[in-house]
């Protein structure tokens, strides 16, 4: 049997960081409050003229040096995001080149903070099949692009980033199975009120209603890590770590109780990036990777969901 397996992950963060202090001098918020609410305290922010690109750039190369393979391998590459730096070419295609490689399939998918998630399960299957022997898998968001800086309930929350996996063909167990789910029914609750069709006369920016988001994120996410654990004949004690996506961190500890985890076998990166959406789990992957905290033969969690409403699990052993 084959498994896709992580051979290496890389992040990157733009140098710009702004703190909610910076905040406090554009919309009416408190530090305290944002740390309170939200468990952020600063996320960092594309410079002039950098884009989502750049970003997805940095981590690739990063996460290409730690699974210590050639681009040349490399056989498909997929990545989420849902600020794409044109509306076509695809980021993934723009990635490609950059990267100097050509031929394989290269392409973009848009489940907003699902959007690793999505990408690392089509990876996944890719492999399995042997359709693919080394997938780059990239979550890769600039978010600060699309947010309306004079609203607070949005504007305190998200960071921009990237974060890389290689995955490679194993003859041992890494990705044991990944959940994919959608409602389309909750567009009125999370959305970006421009695009191809509508809104060009304006500014394209995000619009929430977060008190209503955060309940169904909670109850959904709950859901999604029995499916995970029920599908594998797993208990809550088996999960060494959770890699949740860093939306909010009351969500994260409402997750983390339903699990059973304690926090200290949580990632927790939401104090220093924000949400960076497709980009938050496998930049928190990346973080405890590099710092020792996840070790080969760890049993990971990943979880994440977002505007779409999208929702999806991975189950994998690292
Ligand atoms: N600073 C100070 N006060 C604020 C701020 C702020 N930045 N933002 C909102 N408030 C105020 C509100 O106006 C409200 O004031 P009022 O009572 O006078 O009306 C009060 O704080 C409480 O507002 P709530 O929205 O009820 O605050 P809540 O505790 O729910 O926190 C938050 C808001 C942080 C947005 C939270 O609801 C949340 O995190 N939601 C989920 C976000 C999320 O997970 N998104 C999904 C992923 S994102 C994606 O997919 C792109």
């Amino acid at each position: 049997m084959t498994f896709a397996r992580v051979l290496g992950t890389g992040g990157y963060l733009p140098e710009h960081c702004l703190t909610n202090s910076d905040l406090e001098r554009l919309v009416d918020t408190k530090d305290a409050w944002v740390q309170e609410r939200t468990g952020i305290r600063k996320r960092h922010i594309v410079g002039p003229g950098e884009t989502t690109c750049d970003l997805a750039e940095h981590a690739s190369r990063r996460a290409l040096e730690a699974a210590g393979i050639e681009k040349d391998e490399i056989d498909f590459v997929v990545l989420g995001t849902t600020t794409p730096d044109l509306v076509y070419p695809a980021t993934a295609c723009r990635l490609q080149a950059r990267l100097g490689i050509s031929g394989c399939p290269a392409f973009d998918v848009q489940a907003v903070c699902t959007g690793f998630i999505y990408a690392l399960s089509i990876a996944d299957q890719f492999i399995r099949t042997g359709a693919a022997k080394c997938a780059l898998v990239v979550g890769a968001d600039a978010s600060s692009k699309i947010l309306d800086w004079t609203d607070r309930g949005t504007c305190v929350l998200f960071g921009d980033g990237a974060g890389a996996v290689i995955l490679g063909a194993s003859e041992a167990p890494g990705i044991l199975s990944t959940h994919l789910h959608a409602d389309g029914r909750y567009e009125h609750l999370l959305y970006v009120d421009g695009g191809v069709f509508h809104g060009y006369d304006h500014p394209a920016y995000v619009r929430m209603q977060g008190g209503e988001v955060f309940k169904i994120a909670v109850r959904t996410l709950g859901r999604i890590v029995d499916e995970t654990l029920a599908a594998n004949n797993m208990d809550r004690c088996d999960v060494d770590w959770l890699v949740p996506h860093q939306a909010n961190i009351r969500i994260i500890n409402a997750t983390a109780k339903m699990l059973g985890i304690p926090m200290e076998r949580v990632v927790l990166t939401i104090a220093e990036h924000g949400n960076t959406s497709a980009a938050s789990v496998p930049l928190a992957m990346d973080v405890a990777i590099r710092d020792g905290r996840i070790s080969r033969g760890d049993t990971l969690l990943l979880e994440a969901f977002g505007g779409g409403f999208t929702w999806g699990s991975a189950l994998l052993k690292y």
